[in-house]
């Protein structure tokens, strides 16, 4: 029952009641006073239990949608579920901006911190967020529930969501989520807000042609089920205990996951030992409604009332309808709330911002008194730009232009275009003549890639790349910041001039400051891309809707791990400095399988530790900087087709100075060594393996697994 999730949340972390607007329940002078609900020193579950009881069937089947009337009767105030965070506290229906509550912290978006590659870090991006909500709810201003984040992996460049993801690697994906996850509940049995993994699954298209979201289904083999689309939402049930999940639009193999039992019942609820009651499945916002005979939907059931049993009865708990309910966004002006985080901000910052390309090693910028900057492009002075989908209002916003003017450069700045349509270049053209240095601000945003809008093609924007060939004919040196996730970088590269490329994705409320920090040196970049560049020639040889991820035929297949020919691969980073590595160290060349499955005492044998991966990495270069271990792991084990390589481990070193060698630890588990076969059973071979350390490779380690195969994870098959 999921109305008991709120309770056992609200009943557990607070001794009283909270301020204002919502109460849950109240027990100053409601009819619940004297009743189990609000005895103190009952366990918490005992309490939501009784207060379900307390409710009667018309009272339950009420409070079943998201904007939930609740149950005045007992002192139960309405309820809206829809409350949104992804990378900050959300302008969005639960949540009543004003007063003091009206700046909340606006991380870059997931994509960009996805880069860093950084699991501390997300953790505490995910504990201010947390924070931040549960002070908004005390305050009666939000609600408990937060429908984030997002954990579908970024399947296809053309996805209008992708940059709310972390990015296309599942391992990436898992521990983002896991970090994420624990900061925003807390990391204690007891939660400060609720979070939501979303979308149960395979959800990654908005629309391509007449296939939408609404009516999508994704034939997806159970191999890669398992193996690519699932595993984040194992980490959120099985492991992290997520308190709830949201269920897609799609169907997956016919079924509309919101109406799957086996999807939400064989696998989230049982398989994945997801059974508390205070857990609960939320439809996607409309999911219900597309499911049954809906324009332009599923038409899996002949009414809406069916639709709405067949989801109920899969196991969906709690139904979103975008088309009632609708509060006025209240939006308001800016001014500087109790929720300033600025100062743990900047720190997080700057970490996720990658550099794509230095052939002479242009950057960093050594500028002397008379670098005059021209800064051209359309988000060169805009600050909303950086901010990415779903965002809130933040307590400040430091645009490039703004940024650079502060630190004492001479600025012309000159806007460009965003798409296609042509404009005049003759201010950017006066710019950047007046200037000895030039920066252009671009690749796509949020209104080019976003909810509810996929792209068709991947191209770097038209407009922009004959606004940069003009800007080269000018002999000056060029640095290009692309801002939003794919386009194709091969005509800029081609550009004889651009000396510099960095991707910022979305950089956040402080994204100005970061990017001059890095273009100055004063930080070093060592973010690394979570994404694979595709060259634009992709959308035609990989239909945006085929799931598969393995090559055939003439179809490319998808991501690094199968994916061979991209313009720059998932995990490119580069420094402005170099290092040398050692992996492997003391890691035993031979190990038996089941050896390693007779010493684990995990419940879930994936989980399993193996013994830890140490680099040594070496700073061989002049500059202090973080450096990004990336373990991938090679080798022919496992059914075949075998993939090019899957990341098995990584963990972030920082501030390794010249000259410095430092020693690390990678931890792993025996899920990291495992492949999944045909029937999506998830099983340890015998074989050689190879980790390669970074991306390109610097260093490698060979071990071999001897044995028997020995699976991990039986799993259930569908009817
Ligand atoms: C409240 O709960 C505690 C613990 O379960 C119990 O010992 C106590 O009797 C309860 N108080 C009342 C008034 O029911
Ligand atoms: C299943 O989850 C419950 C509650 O979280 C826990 O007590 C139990 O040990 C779990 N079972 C397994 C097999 O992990
Ligand atoms: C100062 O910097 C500009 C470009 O930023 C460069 O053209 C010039 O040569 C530099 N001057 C000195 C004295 O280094
Ligand atoms: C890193 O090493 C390469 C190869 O020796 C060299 O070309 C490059 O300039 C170095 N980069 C830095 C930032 O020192
Ligand atoms: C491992 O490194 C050795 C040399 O250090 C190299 O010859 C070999 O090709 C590398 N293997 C892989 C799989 O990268």
């Amino acid at each position: 029952m999921a109305f008991s999730a709120v309770l056992g949340c609200v009943l557990a972390s607070l001794a009283t009641s909270v301020s204002a607007g919502v109460k849950y329940p109240d027990c100053s002078s409601g009819a619940l006073r004297t009743n189990l609900v609000c005895n103190t020193s009952a366990p918490p579950e005992a309490r939501a239990s009784a207060l379900v009881a307390a409710m009667g069937n018309s009272d339950k089947l009420a409070n079943l949608v998201n904007n939930a009337p609740g149950f005045p009767r007992l002192g139960l105030s309405a309820y809206q579920w829809w409350n949104e965070a992804l990378h900050g506290i959300a302008i969005n229906r639960g949540i009543t901006w004003g007063g003091q509550f009206s700046a909340a912290t606006q991380f870059p978006q997931a994509i960009t911190t996805g880069a860093t590659f950084d699991d501390d870090l997300i953790f505490q991006i995910g504990t201010v967020i947390g924070t931040e909500a549960r002070a908004f709810a005390n305050a009666g201003r939000a609600h408990l529930d937060f429908w984030t984040p997002n954990v579908n992996p970024f399947r296809d460049p053309r996805w209008g969501r992708g940059h709310e993801t972390p990015g296309e690697d599942v391992l990436l994906t898992k521990r983002w989520a896991a970090a994420f996850v624990k900061g925003m509940q807390g990391p204690g049995p007891t939660h400060r807000v609720i979070a939501t993994c979303k979308h149960y699954a395979a959800y990654d298209l908005e629309n391509s042609g007449s296939t939408t979201r609404f009516n999508f289904n994704a034939r997806v083999s159970l191999q890669e089920l398992v193996e690519y689309y699932l595993p984040p939402f194992q980490q959120c049930a099985r492991d992290s205990k997520v308190g709830s999940i949201m269920c897609a639009y799609n169907a997956v193999n016919g079924v509309p996951a919101c109406a799957d039992p086996y999807l939400i019942d064989t696998i989230l609820r049982k398989h994945w030992n997801w059974t508390d009651d205070n857990q609960y499945v939320v439809s996607d916002c409309d999911a219900v409604y597309y499911l049954g005979n809906a324009n332009g939907g599923h038409r899996f059931k002949s009414s809406y009332n069916a639709a709405i049993g067949a989801s109920l009865q899969a196991g969906c708990d709690n139904m979103c309808w975008a088309t009632s309910g609708t509060q006025p966004n209240a939006a308001s002006a800016f001014s500087a709330g109790a929720f300033n985080q600025a100062t743990l901000d900047k720190a997080m910052l700057q970490s996720g911002i990658v550099l794509l390309h230095n052939p002479s090693n242009y950057l960093p910028l050594s500028p002397n008194s008379t670098t005059s900057l021209a800064m051209i492009g359309f988000w060169a002075n805009a600050a909303d730009k950086m901010l990415g989908g779903y965002s809130g209002t933040p307590p400040f916003k430091h645009d490039p232009v703004t940024a650079a003017r502060s630190m004492g450069f001479t600025v012309n700045y000159a806007t460009g275009p965003l798409t296609q349509s042509s404009s005049s270049t003759s201010a950017a053209v006066t710019a950047a003549e007046r200037s000895n240095t030039i920066i252009f601000f671009g690749g796509i945003d949020n209104t080019v890639e976003k909810e509810s809008q996929d792209r068709s093609n991947i191209a770097w924007p038209a407009g922009q790349v004959s606004l940069l060939q003009r800007l080269s004919q000018l002999g000056k040196p060029m640095i290009v910041v692309r801002m939003g996730t794919h386009v194709d970088d091969t005509p800029i590269l081609a550009l004889p001039n651009v000396k510099a490329i960095l991707w910022a994705g979305y950089p956040g409320q402080d994204g100005g400051t970061a990017v001059m920090n890095i273009i100055t040196g004063a930080v070093s970049p060592a973010g690394r891309l979570p994404v694979t560049v595709y060259p634009s020639s992709f959308t035609s040889q990989a239909p945006f809707t085929n799931m598969a991820l393995r090559p055939s035929g003439t179809y490319p297949g998808r991501t690094y791990r199968w994916y061979k020919d991209a313009v720059f691969p998932f995990g490119h980073g580069l420094h402005y400095t170099n290092f040398s590595a050692v992996v492997g160290r003391g890691f035993p060349g031979s190990l038996d399988i089941q050896w390693l499955v007779g010493g684990c005492k995990a419940t879930y044998l994936d989980l399993c530790p193996l013994p830890l991966m140490k680099v040594t990495v070496l700073n061989t270069g002049e500059r202090k900087s973080d450096y990004v271990a990336l373990g991938f792991l090679s080798g022919e084990f496992g059914p075949a087709p075998h993939p090019i390589k899957t990341l098995a481990a990584y963990q972030r070193v920082f501030r390794v100075a010249p000259g410095e060698t430092r020693e690390v630890e990678m931890a792993w588990n025996f899920g990291n060594l495992a492949r999944v076969d045909e029937k999506g059973n998830t099983v340890l071979y015998p074989g050689t393996y190879t980790l390669v350390l970074d991306q390109p490779a610097i260093a490698n380690f060979t071990f071999t697994l001897t044995g028997t195969e020995t699976v991990l994870d039986e799993w259930p098959q569908p009817r």
